[in-house]
């Protein structure tokens, strides 16, 4: 946070237009390809059953994996008896800590646990300890499926237990058991928010919970394995390719070049699928045994050894003055990090942006608890944050008798609350005003349990959402122009079915001057430039960045190559665009000529160039964040309690919008994620026993088809003058917002205030 400061200070002297972004990317006003309604490449694939997963990957004698999950939460194992699945049908290989590899070290970066690209700082079957309940023990290889299943059932396993940490309760500082905080961390005070709560005209001040939530992407974590003399690559469904393969390299003390990780497709990651322990065991067991090796973990495996959301309890204090203007907001609480994990889920981040006050107080604590390292997942933080401040500022406007838009807009921050940078572009207020136009929120009744539907009572709802933007550095591309008018652009990018070589093919289209169809874009495979992982809603900025160091130096190539002979000799890179598949000057385009001209005089079949990504200077000068605006209209039986979604509307002020339809995409499947959030994802998580009790999707309720109502989204589209293309990142913003528009309608509907989530029906009735 020092650091980040004293850059922000430093940065604060620069002038705007010496920063990457400090002039308005030229492509925001020069769309073509850029905005428009445009499939999904991959699409055709997907829907024929033709798109190979990494599970898919036909390979000749191929083995399967299986593994078992320790299940006594802490304590050793005293004896390990494998004999008869060794000797059961089909079985190639047992692996335990006995034959594991002795692995090498992952440096950690920036002094947190993320491993490269680890999600976890523990060992991978090197020795007996077990640190919580699910961790991997021992992995069967057969040569089938069942076989190896089979198997597994046969080793006997017994363990010494000790005692464990596993109670939210007993592990805060305030319950009478020995206080195991970790850390707290980004605590934020200005003025003095206790004293401006108590003398506050109106306020709120509550605890709100959340559970903890499990990863269900539609493809479990799958892995295919093999190696070739001393290289092995790696089919896996991963959302950070080159640091999954460079971990791969250190653990197994190989070079670089001795790994190769390819993951055209990944079927959702949500934060959860980067580098866990089935990778590393499915590379030890092909080498063991000599076979490739697939890994697919069963959702109970995905359940006891990738970790989830932390549960969390949170206070929110918010007081206003007379005239709804906030003097005080308390954010602060608990949520569970091991010392072993990597996330902090930072549920404080929304409220560091989203309202201005006049004294504020944020802090968050964390518990060391004895689980499956918890991890990120669409946004961290901020999905379960805003449900809790969204919450109290509802319930702070109905206490005022205030719409609560009209409170909101009231507290519309004109620069950043905290840090007092000047925001890049920041619409709010007309996320706001377009949203309540188009969902018809002036039929809402603001008496609590005016409408009514026979044995339903209707409410409607609205909550803010928020994420900011964020752009990697070290984002690594090619661009190969050749003669006949094609380009391929190759990074070793992630796709999990958001559209992000569609989106790059359609930028890399008007920034080269191409037509679309000219374009290529190759990624999924740690052998092409590395690029960092798919996290933090950041991909496309973050490429769209590199496609601009790109498209710069082939500017630059281009016209080294052109000469002197050329109609646009003499012009520097700066003087020209690329556009028409040629380069014209900027004063005068009809001083011009075409790719395939300036290549045919040079002799050159093709130009390849690489380029880095500008550092992302932007995100520490200007404050850059998105926002939304969610309405949600649903009914609640008398008789039973349940609820029902009618309708939800997204409204989000996210810059400008790539392409429509894969936007679109991105924002339902969000606020559907946000459906679960509110109404139905609890992970069941037994104290006594430090286990979780609904480890399948049978116990576990993800919002199928019939729960999902309408959902409308809209945009302002206004472009981020700082960003690539004017874009932010829009992958995670959706969930946000969501849980609190629900439970504000179900307040709206019945008078009951729901704080802990997820609203079930008992809790209404
Ligand atoms: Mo996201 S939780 O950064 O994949």
């Amino acid at each position: 946070n020092a650091v980040i400061g004293t850059v922000r200070t430093v940065l604060g002297w620069v002038p705007s237009q010496w920063l990457p972004g400090g002039t308005p990317d030229p492509l925001i006003e020069r769309r073509a390809a850029i905005g428009q309604q445009a499939s999904r490449l991959d699409g055709p694939a997907k829907v024929s059953g033709q798109a190979r997963f990494a599970a898919d990957v036909a390979m000749a004698g191929l083995s399967y994996a299986t593994l078992v999950h320790s299940p006594i939460t802490r304590g050793r194992i005293t004896k390990l008896e494998s004999g008869a699945a060794e000797a059961a049908p089909g079985v190639i290989l047992v692996m335990t800590y006995h034959n594991m590899p002795r692995l090498g070290i992952v440096p950690m970066i920036g002094g947190t646990n993320l491993s490269a690209a680890g999600n976890s700082a523990l060992p991978t079957m090197q020795g007996p300890d077990i640190w919580y309940n699910g961790q991997v023990v021992a992995m069967v290889l057969a040569e089938t499926q069942e076989q190896a299943d089979y198997a597994a059932s046969l080793i006997e396993i017994d363990y010494r237990e000790d005692s464990a940490k596993t109670s939210f309760e007993n592990a805060k500082p305030d319950s009478r058991a020995p206080a195991s905080v970790l850390f707290e961390k980004n605590h934020v005070s200005i003025g003095n928010a206790e004293q401006e709560l108590n003398r506050a005209a109106f306020k709120v001040d509550n605890i709100y919970r959340t559970p903890g939530h499990n990863h269900n992407a539609i493809e479990l974590h799958a892995v295919t394995v093999a190696w070739d003399g001393d290289t092995v690559l790696l089919h896996d469904a991963t959302q950070a390719i080159s640091a999954t393969a460079s971990a791969i390299a250190k653990l197994f003390n190989l070079k670089n070049e001795q790994v190769r990780v390819l993951s055209p497709l990944v079927g959702g990651g949500f934060g959860g699928k980067a580098f866990w322990d089935h990778q590393i065991i499915a590379v030890a067991a092909a080498k063991l045994a000599a076979r490739p090796v697939r890994l697919i973990l069963s959702r109970d495996s995905v359940y006891r050894m990738i970790g989830g959301r932390s549960p969390s309890e949170q206070r929110v204090a918010v007081g206003a003055d007379a005239e709804g203007k906030f003097t005080s907001i308390i954010h602060t609480g608990y949520s569970i990090m091991p010392p072993y994990a990597a996330c902090p889920e930072p549920y404080t981040l929304g409220t560091r942006a989203i309202y201005k006050s006049k004294s504020f107080e944020i802090i968050q604590r964390y518990l060391d608890l004895d689980i499956v390292p918890n991890t990120f997942m669409r946004a961290p933080g901020e999905a379960i944050g805003t449900f809790a401040l969204e919450n109290a500022v509802d319930e702070l406007a109905h206490e005022m008798g205030l719409d609560p838009i009209e409170l909101r807009l009231r507290n519309e921050p004109e620069k950043h609350p905290i840090s007092g940078a000047t925001f890049s572009q920041h619409a709010t207020r007309q996320a706001y005003l377009d949203g309540a136009e188009r969902f018809g929120w002036e039929q809402r009744e603001a008496r609590p349990g005016a409408r009514r539907d026979g044995e339903w009572r209707i409410g409607m709802g609205c909550a803010s959402g928020g994420f900011p933007y964020v752009r990697m550095p070290g984002v690594n591309i090619r661009i190969e122009l050749r003669r006949d008018g094609s380009a391929k652009i190759s990074c070793s990018a992630q796709e999990m079915g958001m559209g992000t070589a569609t989106v790059q093919t359609q930028h890399a289209a008007d920034r080269l001057g191409l037509p679309v169809e000219a374009i290529s874009f190759e990624l999924g495979d740690s052998a092409l430039p590395v690029a960092p992982m798919a996290g933090g809603s950041s991909q496309t900025a973050s490429l769209s960045g590199a496609v601009i160091a790109g498209a710069e130096r082939l500017t630059i190539e281009l016209l080294r190559l052109a000469g002197n002979d050329s109609p646009i000799a003499g012009l520097r890179a700066g003087e020209v665009q690329l556009a028409k598949e040629g380069i014209a000057s900027l004063d005068d385009p009809s001083r011009y000529e075409s790719f395939r001209s300036i290549m045919a005089r040079a002799s050159r079949d093709e130009v390849t160039v690489t380029a880095s990504g500008s550092p992302p200077l932007e995100m520490f000068k200007f404050a850059m964040h998105s926002s939304s605006a969610i309405f949600c209209q649903l009914r609640v039986s008398d008789v039973t309690g349940e609820i029902r979604v009618d309708r939800m509307l997204g409204s989000f002020d996210c810059g400008t919008i790539l392409n429509p339809k894969t936007a679109a995409s991105q924002f339902k499947g969000g606020m559907i994620m946000g459906l679960g959030l509110a109404l139905t994802e609890e992970t069941l998580f037994d104290e006594r026993s430090g286990r979780i009790m609904n480890a399948s999707l049978a116990d576990y309720h993800v919002p199928s088809h019939l729960d999902v109502p309408e959902i409308d989204v809209i945009w302002t589209g206004i472009p981020d003058p700082r960003s690539p293309l004017g874009a932010r990142g829009i992958g995670e913003i959706g969930i946000t917002g969501v849980a609190a528009a629900v439970a504000n309608a179900v307040f709206n509907a019945t008078g009951t205030r729901v704080r802990d989530l997820p609203i079930t029906l008992d809790k209404v009735l």
